[in-house]
């Protein structure tokens, strides 16, 4: 087990009804002035604004409101809540939605508290030394943000999704309601789900030996949102199913699946934000686009690795030997996408980019040849390209792109 440093400091209030503890939770934050911050009118539509406005009323907090934050979240939006927040003296951003406004709440966060540009830290071209505090009230199970270190913005005047992460923005308090996700449409739910096993996934894919706890959490946690997310294709409402996968969404993006790891791999994120970034896609359904295809390019570096997650996972039987194994697993695994009306390729997504356009893709999530990524294979640019371009479609088995599988009799 390599050393690690496991912190999640955020407060986790889960069950239902809970968002009606949420002014008591902001007063309890000592806060002056709140930003409440929140998407594209689900919230409003649903009646939870209304409900977190009169919890805010009840406990005495004075708030502020911007809305408008849409999913792959814009700068533009950022440097307006920054303005806001500064000019009404904010001390305390509430989100209320996903991952998408609560990246957006993170990075105002950043924003007012350090000088000059706050894209500067998504482009890593500097540290920020502190952030606003945020508290979350959390209506989509996926990208983990309410526990996470991380927030992912986009610059959509340049097409690009960076991200950035740091301690500071660690939200201090999350409202997790289960019943908030039952509003969500199906293709959200199913691509929130994709995310949550993903960021186990990224972990699970490593170079390491020797992480039988870790590996049984992971392997457990992904097994459980598989489960429940068949179950909430058929039955939206089911809260068990709901909070299965909410928790599972939180503890799978806050660093416990990675405890003793490398970090793990993370290569189909880079290659997804970049997706996102050009072609504005759900962020889970674009990994599931391109998942399949770096398995396969990658899986011949640890195939051990991958049979024992096909096994241990998808529950396939073992093979003549670990490629086979490896490979079913990675059948297996478009098969659950593909039940969940998921993509398996990128032209699934409904975009089809050009030849010209698969370059850029790969030139961006190579940072332009300065940066490799992944750590099952370290990818180059020409690599990137190829995984692009092997995921551009999907034939049936697999059988053009698999390098690996095994000659037809
Ligand atoms: O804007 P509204 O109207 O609220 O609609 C949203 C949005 O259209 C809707 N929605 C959310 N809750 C709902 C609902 N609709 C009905 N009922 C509800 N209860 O769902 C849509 C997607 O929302 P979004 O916040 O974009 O989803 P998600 O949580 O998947 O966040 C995606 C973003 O998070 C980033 C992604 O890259 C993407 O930009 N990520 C952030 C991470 C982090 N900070 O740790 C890690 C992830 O890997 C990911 O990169
Ligand atoms: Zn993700």
């Amino acid at each position: 087990m390599e050393n690690f440093n496991y912190y999640a400091p955020t407060q986790v209030i889960f069950g239902r009804r809970t968002e009606e503890q949420t002014g008591e939770l902001v007063r309890a934050q000592g806060c002056q002035r709140v930003l409440v911050h929140y998407g594209s009118g689900s919230v409003k539509k649903s009646g939870l604004l209304d409900r977190i406005f009169r919890s805010l009323d009840e406990a005495g907090v004075s708030y502020i409101c911007l809305g408008g934050v849409v999913p792959n979240p814009r700068l533009s939006l950022v440097y307006e809540g920054i303005n806001l927040c500064k000019r009404e003296g904010v001390d305390f951003i509430l989100a209320v939605g996903g991952g998408s406004v609560i990246d957006s709440a993170k990075a105002i966060g950043y924003g007012v508290t350090n000088e000059g540009d706050v894209w500067d830290f998504y482009e890593k071209k500097r540290q920020a030394s502190g952030c606003l505090p945020v508290g979350v009230v959390l209506t989509i199970s996926a990208a983990g943000s309410e526990m996470s270190d991380s927030s992912v913005i986009t610059n959509e005047n340049r097409c690009l999704k960076r991200g950035y992460s740091s301690n500071y923005a660690r939200a201090r308090f999350a409202v997790m309601n289960p019943e908030l996700t039952m509003t969500l449409p199906k293709y959200q739910t199913a691509s929130g789900c994709v995310d949550i096993m993903m960021h186990t996934m990224e972990r699970y894919f490593n170079q390491c030996e020797n992480m039988e706890l870790t590996d049984g959490i992971s392997e457990h946690l992904i097994r459980t949102v598989m489960k429940n997310a068949r179950i909430l294709m058929d039955e939206p409402d089911n809260y068990e199913a709901r909070a299965e996968v909410m928790w599972a969404g939180s503890i799978s993006h806050n660093g416990l699946t990675g405890c003793g790891t490398d970090g793990g791999d993370w290569a189909c994120h880079q290659l997804e934000h970049e997706l996102g970034g050009m072609f504005d896609v759900a962020h889970g359904a674009g990994l599931a686009a391109v998942w399949g295809s770096w398995a396969r390019y990658v899986m011949d570096a640890r195939p051990e690795r991958f049979a024992g997650f096909a096994v241990n996972v998808m529950g396939v039987e073992a093979g003549k030997n670990e490629m086979e194994t490896a490979i079913k697993g990675v059948e297996a695994m478009e098969a659950f996408y593909k039940a969940l009306e998921m993509p398996v390729c990128i032209r699934d997504l409904g975009i089809d980019p050009a030849e010209k356009e698969l370059r850029e893709l790969a030139e961006k999530c190579s940072h332009f040849r300065r940066r490799t990524v992944g750590c099952v294979k370290k990818l180059d640019v020409n690599d990137i390209y190829q995984i692009y371009k092997n995921a551009l479609t999907y034939e049936e088995n697999g059988d053009q792109k698999d390098p690996h599988r095994p000659e037809k009799v």
